[in-house]
């Protein structure tokens, strides 16, 4: 079994080499070895270890979770000079481009704290987990018109979980720690404020006369897609802290935006302490990777354009082959006949 889990958000994903179970392993045994391998995964904060022994399964739900916020990561940032890219065994798999608390970073801490959240809430409607099932609180609600029925995802169990797993690293009394938090509870909102209801009509040959209706997640892809969004209108934050007198002389500390005509942050918004650097060239010592290599687009103005992309430093052109479907037929019935076209077409390279 290969075992590997996130911690700070994320900017912590290790695949630890864990002693495989051999032939005939008891149950027992495997219990112990998984114990075990919690207790190993040294960049995992205590509370996380209690989890992590607490469910087996659970570590399986956190891996697909993780996968899945790489995966979305890479390809909201398919285009820009970071893309997402990460490092194989190594504690940190972002390479350590989230030591920096940039726009990135609170990018990749709301995508992988919504992630999890996410694959827990799926796992519980999947009957995967035996700690959580269907939402049964929806029921509460009588509705008018339909009536709540099947299986309502819980995104509030989910929520509960990515909050006692990624938040707990994280130290409110830093700056980091609350622009972390801060972001993390970004990312769950843009998962919950996406539920759906989804609705399916009951009663004879159609009439509808009962509608029985559920929540449902939305696609990660949606939750991306507005984490991207998000991360384009972040806003530049310092951390500031007043004593307030009706609060018993209490230090309380705050986000505010860095720049005095900009508006104050709310819960949904992403926020980040330092500007990136540009991510132009290698940096081993930072784990940017620079842009040579990769490949851009001739005619885009966008952020895939050759010139931005590029950072200046010019492109090559070569010609490569390339395949696509073509002349594609409806057969009756029902299938869509296709040829594969070869044609060559020009390929920019960053230099
Ligand atoms: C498997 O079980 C048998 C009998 O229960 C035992 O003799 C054998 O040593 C076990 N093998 C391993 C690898 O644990
Ligand atoms: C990562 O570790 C695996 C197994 O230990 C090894 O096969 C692989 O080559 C390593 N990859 C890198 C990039 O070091
Ligand atoms: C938060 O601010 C964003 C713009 O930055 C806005 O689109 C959104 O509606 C606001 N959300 C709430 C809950 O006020
Ligand atoms: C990201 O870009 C680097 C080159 O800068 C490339 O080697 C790598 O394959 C890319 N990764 C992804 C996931 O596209
Ligand atoms: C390149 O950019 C242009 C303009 O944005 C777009 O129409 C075209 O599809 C892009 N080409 C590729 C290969 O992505």
């Amino acid at each position: 079994m290969c075992l590997f889990l996130f911690s700070v958000a994320f900017s912590n994903l290790a695949i630890p080499q864990q002693a495989q179970p051999v032939g005939n392993t008891s149950l027992e045994t495997f219990a112990t070895l998984h114990k075990e391998s919690c207790h190993r995964l040294e960049y995992l904060v205590e509370r996380q270890k209690q989890l992590c022994i607490l469910s087996d399964k659970m570590i399986q739900v956190l891996q697909t979770g993780a996968m899945q916020a790489v995966e979305e990561c890479q390809h909201q940032f398919r285009h820009s000079r970071w893309n997402c890219s990460t490092v194989e065994n190594s504690t940190d798999i972002f390479g350590g481009v989230l030591k920096f608390k940039s726009r990135e970073s609170a990018f990749v801490h709301a995508l992988s704290s919504a992630a999890l959240a996410h694959a827990v809430a799926r796992a519980c409607s999947r009957g995967e987990l035996n700690e959580c099932s269907c939402d049964a609180r929806v029921r509460k609600r009588t509705p008018r018109h339909w009536q709540w029925g099947g299986c309502s995802e819980d995104i509030r169990y989910g929520e509960m979980y990515s909050r006692d797993f990624v938040d707990s690293k994280e130290d409110k009394n830093s700056d980091e720690g609350l622009v972390n938090l801060h972001n993390n509870e970004a990312g769950r909102r843009a998962v919950r404020s996406r539920m759906q209801r989804v609705c399916k009509c009951h009663g004879m040959s159609g009439s509808c006369s009962v509608r029985v209706c559920w929540r449902r997640l939305p696609q990660l892809r949606l939750v991306g897609d507005a984490l991207t969004t998000r991360y384009e209108g972040a806003s530049h934050v310092k951390v500031s802290s007043m004593v307030v007198e009706r609060k018993r002389g209490k230090n309380i500390r705050k986000l505010r935006p860095v720049h005095s005509d900009m508006k104050k942050p709310n819960k949904t918004d992403l926020v980040y302490l330092e500007e990136s650097p540009d991510y132009c060239e290698p940096n081993e010592e930072l784990g940017i990777l620079g842009t040579k290599g990769r490949t851009c687009n001739r005619t885009s103005a966008g952020l895939d354009g050759c010139r931005l992309l590029c950072c200046g430093r010019g492109y090559q052109t070569r010609v490569r082959d390339h395949e696509e479907k073509c002349r594609c037929r409806f057969v009756w019935c029902c299938k869509v006949h296709c040829e594969v076209c070869r044609f060559k077409r020009d390929h920019h390279v960053c230099n």
